[in-house]
């Protein structure tokens, strides 16, 4: 099949990184194949009418390398697999796949690059088995997909994390309190586990591995007992207590997931009555998926970018670029979806916690 033309996109959360891909595909595709690029704006919406595209050029993506955001703009409410719309004063689920399928055509695009997390995998995937030529760019700052070593925008979100851990040190020393700091996640502790080791926290809190309060309370105990009168706990958004749920802002349903968050809160109150200790939360939040790319996102996101551009000219479709080791590959689509790739319980990053003295709450 001869390749003139690709288009590109970017959906659910954003990350620092999307933007190093965007141009990675556009320089690549322009310079090294002489074909046209055109951008979807606003993920999948982008294709439903009223359509919204743009061409992107060299001019377009020159300078966006060091920005976080996507120039594309992404959405991650919603799927065009099963869309809310009202009709007649009723609410109707319907697959706007045909329409999104009319608008590649009528564009004469040959094939998509989509660049996404979990959700706009499956949507992929799906327009993949209904014939669209898809190539996909593992995204995410929860770094919890499958069949990848590691999604771009982790690395930035792990360093924002370790940041704030290093600031919490000394107002927690100084007041001789409890610091606990919420971050992001979802069911994966992936974020918890690299910025708490990196930062030197005192008790890690990840889905994985449900916690015992009393157990948060004996380590604060001891080092109490050490002469370390202040300690730092860091909670993934998804971690809960043994036999608990998990906590949610707003409760999802068939369409969307729920907003995790409020652990934090909770054990800082928590802990305030039953440590000794007065206690603060944090929540970082969406300080973590912005700023600009560490040089190990702008590289992963570049490769990720130039290799899903190869995969297209090699024919190469329904596939996922991947990293294995250090080495780029591809993996096929249909086995990247539908699961989340968590912290292994038992793994080497939770031994080398416990190795450090660090509590994983049990
Ligand atoms: O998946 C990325 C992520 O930042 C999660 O860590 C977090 O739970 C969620 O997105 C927040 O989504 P929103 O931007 O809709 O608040």
């Amino acid at each position: 099949m001869t390749v003139r033309r690709i288009a590109m996109l970017t959906g659910g959360g954003d990350a620092p990184g999307l933007n190093a891909v965007i141009r990675a595909v556009t320089k690549t595709a322009i310079q090294e194949y002489g074909w046209e690029v055109i951008g979807i704006r606003n993920g999948f919406d982008g294709l439903i009418p009223p359509v919204s595209v743009e061409p992107l050029t060299l001019d377009s993506v020159q300078g966006i390398l060091p920005r976080g955001g996507t120039i594309l703009g992404t959405a991650n409410r919603g799927s065009p697999l099963a869309r809310r719309v009202t009709s007649g004063g009723r609410v109707e689920l319907v697959d706007q796949t045909p329409e999104a399928i009319a608008t590649l055509k009528d564009l004469g695009v040959d094939a998509l690059i989509v660049i996404g997390g979990d959700g706009t995998l499956n949507i992929a995937n799906a327009l993949a088995q209904r014939g669209v030529p898809v190539v996909a760019v593992p995204k995410t700052i929860d770094n919890d997909l499958p069949e990848t070593d590691q999604t771009f925008g982790f690395d930035t979100a792990v360093l924002t994390a370790t940041e704030a851990i290093d600031k919490l040190h000394s107002t927690a020393e100084s007041h001789h309190r409890v610091m606990v700091l919420e971050v992001m996640g979802r069911e994966a502790g992936w974020i918890a586990i690299h910025a708490g080791i990196a930062g030197g926290a005192d008790v890690i809190l990840i889905p994985e591995i449900p916690f015992s309060v009393s157990k948060v309370v004996e380590k604060i105990a001891e080092r109490d007992r050490l002469g370390r009168h202040f300690s730092i706990v860091v909670a993934a958004e998804g971690a809960h207590p043994i036999g608990g749920r998990r906590f949610y802002l707003r409760e999802g349903d068939e369409l969307s997931l729920g907003r995790l968050g409020g652990v934090g809160e909770w054990l800082a109150n928590t802990l305030a009555i039953t440590s000794g200790h007065e206690a603060r939360c944090t929540v970082l939040g969406h300080l973590q998926r912005g700023g600009t790319p560490t040089p190990f996102d702008r590289l992963l996101a570049t490769r990720y970018g130039a290799a899903a551009v190869r995969a297209v000219a090699a024919g190469r479709f329904n596939h996922m670029v991947a990293l294995k080791g250090n080495v780029i590959c591809e993996v096929p689509l249909e086995r990247c979806v539908g699961r989340v790739r968590t912290v292994p319980p038992d793994g080497e990053l939770v031994q080398t916690a416990r190795g450090l003295g660090i509590s994983l709450g049990v």
